[in-house]
């Protein structure tokens, strides 16, 4: 599994999955879950209706409709309370349930987002340390078969934080 970062919007992806940060009800919101849901077409709404929502730190899939990717998996992040809410745990949980939802469908490519770090407030640095130590974990712990793994940053801050991390690696 290779893990690359680029700077792009998440409903660009040509990959088997993109992964949407969204809320508890599934049923859209604004930032990138909304952009997701007018790229994808209604379609993606009334699938999301059937599945009665989702917990924070799972994950549900569906198609990807119009998008150029054949699965969303939406996953739903901790809001930032100050740190003491198991945020860093809830959030780690959203990358390792992501991952074995892909697995399960045997997808080789996923595109990540930086889940949290938007409206749910979650501090950019701490949220990109989190994600790269769950996916290695991930990495490490299964037999995967994902060969490419993205994280598309969209604002320039997460793109400087992300090639920071990564060259460290
Ligand atoms: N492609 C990729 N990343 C994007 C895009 C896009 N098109 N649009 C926004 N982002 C980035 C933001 O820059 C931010 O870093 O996604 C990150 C997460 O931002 P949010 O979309 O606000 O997600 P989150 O913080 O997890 O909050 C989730 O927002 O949209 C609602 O329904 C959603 O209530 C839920 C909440």
């Amino acid at each position: 599994m290779k893990i690359s970062v680029i700077r792009d919007d998440i409903t660009r992806q040509e990959v088997d999955a993109i992964v949407n940060a969204a809320n508890e009800s599934l049923l859209g919101g604004g930032g990138m879950d909304g952009t997701i849901h007018r790229a994808a077409g209604p379609e993606l709404k009334e699938e999301c209706k059937t599945l009665d929502g989702c917990p924070t730190g799972e994950a549900r899939v569906t198609k990807g409709y119009k998008l150029p990717t054949d699965f969303v998996i939406h996953t739903v992040g901790p809001v930032w309370k100050g740190g003491g809410q198991n945020e860093e745990q809830l959030l780690a949980s959203c990358y390792h349930e992501s991952l074995k939802k892909a697995d399960e469908r045997k997808l080789t490519s996923v595109a990540f987002p930086n889940i949290s770090t938007g409206v749910y407030g979650f501090p950019k640095r701490k949220a990109a340390e989190v994600a790269l130590k769950a996916v290695k974990e991930y990495r490490e712990q299964n037999k995967t078969h994902i060969e490419k793994l993205v994280f598309v940053c969209f604002d320039e801050e997460n793109y400087t934080i992300y090639n920071e991390l990564l060259k460290e690696d």
